[in-house]
């Protein structure tokens, strides 16, 4: 990117900084070090996002010391605090103007990826979401790529899985924000298109929920089955309430995306979670060399911590970054970069994927699993999958 580009990006983007000249050592130093401005709730309610990318990231640098394409890598971690939009914004607009970062990364939630989306285009600086998952973020800027996940895509699987399992009914139960509702509509879709009938949709506020009033609705109503979306870090405080309030011993089923059931928690939430069946892209769980690679490198830099669903999207995040940077041959033009990370293609800890070149959104597979003991542990065990799903579902 020029020097004039970035001036006309600085105005565009009405930030009265001023601009460093032309030696600054920020400038100097562009030669040999990629420089990524990753943005990420380190504190608040989803801080459990933010840490389990960290901690992929550096545990992807640790694995992968030498420079790519004679750079080294470095990275400007800010926390979002994962519920200000605004900040968000702020942090991205400082990383891209006054630390002249040649790539933003992270994204913790859907309002705070929509809201850096138009900094990253203003800036022509590649966008990779990592975590957060609507159906709609990439269409918000040509410079995002997701190593994510789309609700729509996690979810249909198990609309279809639960209707063929002979569930006939069931209340959906999901967070109120966006990937909440991704996750409500698909839901409904597929499972009506099946012949199952949803009897009641209920939302829970994103901020302070208490679920005990939603989940006594549900036990009085009494579904074959209830199928939950929440965001990571929220399944604990629901699955104590789902079993206080005896959801399983009163025979209602327990079906989702995986995030209501992440390897984070799972072992705290303990028994009330056996026999749940979610679907998701990535389980601890899941049978490969790659997976056995990456948990390797995970437990090298957080010892005693199992990988969720968020730190195989940062690992994935950095993959595709470094291979981009490859094919480029050290360009760091926004668009170059883009173009050489569009319709990529590998395997993953969660199983082969691919960025779609025209959406720029993972397509992969979705596994549905069920949550088992085994060896005194509690895990996601994948039994079926269904291949190649493309971001809507
Ligand atoms: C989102 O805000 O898009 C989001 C957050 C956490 C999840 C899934 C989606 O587990």
């Amino acid at each position: 990117m020029s020097i004039v580009t970035r001036r006309s990006a600085i105005t565009g983007l009405g930030i009265a900084l001023a601009t460093p000249p032309l030696a600054s050592p920020a400038l100097a130093q562009s030669g040999d070090v990629f420089r990524i401005g990753l943005i990420l709730p380190m504190t608040g309610p989803f801080a459990s996002t933010g840490r389990q990318i960290e901690a992929a990231i550096r545990a992807w640098l640790r694995a992968n010391p030498a420079p790519i394409a004679g750079k080294r890598i470095e990275i400007l971690l800010r926390d979002d605090t994962g519920v200000a939009p605004d900040v968000t914004r702020r942090l991205a607009q400082e990383l891209a103007v006054r630390e002249r970062v040649q790539a933003l990364a992270g994204f913790g939630l859907t309002p705070l990826a929509l809201a850096a989306a138009p900094i990253a285009t203003e800036a022509k600086l590649p966008m990779i979401v990592m975590a957060a998952a609507t159906a709609i973020i990439p269409s918000r800027s040509p410079f995002i790529l997701r190593t994510a996940f789309s609700l729509p895509q996690a979810t249909a699987p198990i609309a279809i899985w639960a209707q063929r399992a002979g569930i006939r009914n069931a209340v959906t139960l999901v967070t109120d924000f966006a990937p909440g509702l991704d996750a409500e509509r698909a839901f409904k879709e597929r499972f009506t298109a099946a012949g199952g009938s949803v009897t009641a949709e209920l939302r829970t506020p994103l901020r302070n929920p208490d679920y005990a009033p939603f989940l006594q609705r549900v036990r009085d109503a009494r579904p074959d089955a209830l199928f939950i979306f929440v965001p990571s870090g929220e399944g604990a405080p629901l699955m104590r309430q789902f079993a206080e309030r005896g959801l399983r011993e009163a025979g209602i089923r327990l079906i989702g995306t995986g995030d209501v059931l992440d390897d984070d928690i799972l072992n705290d939430i303990g028994d009330s979670a056996l026999g749940a069946v979610t679907s998701h892209h990535y389980s601890a769980a899941h049978d490969s060399a790659e997976n056995r690679a990456f948990l390797a490198a995970y437990a090298a830099q957080a010892p005693g911590q199992r990988p969720n669903f968020m730190a195989v999207g940062g690992w994935d995040g950095m993959h595709l970054l470094a291979e981009g940077l490859r094919r480029t041959q050290g360009n760091t033009d926004g668009e170059r970069l883009v173009a050489a990370m569009a319709g990529q293609e590998w395997i993953s800890p969660r199983g082969p994927v691919r960025i779609d070149a025209q959406s720029r959104d993972m397509v992969q597979d979705i596994y549905i699993r069920r949550t088992e003991r085994r060896d005194g542990q509690l895990w996601n065990i994948e039994f079926d999958r269904v291949e190649r799903v493309g971001p809507m579902g």
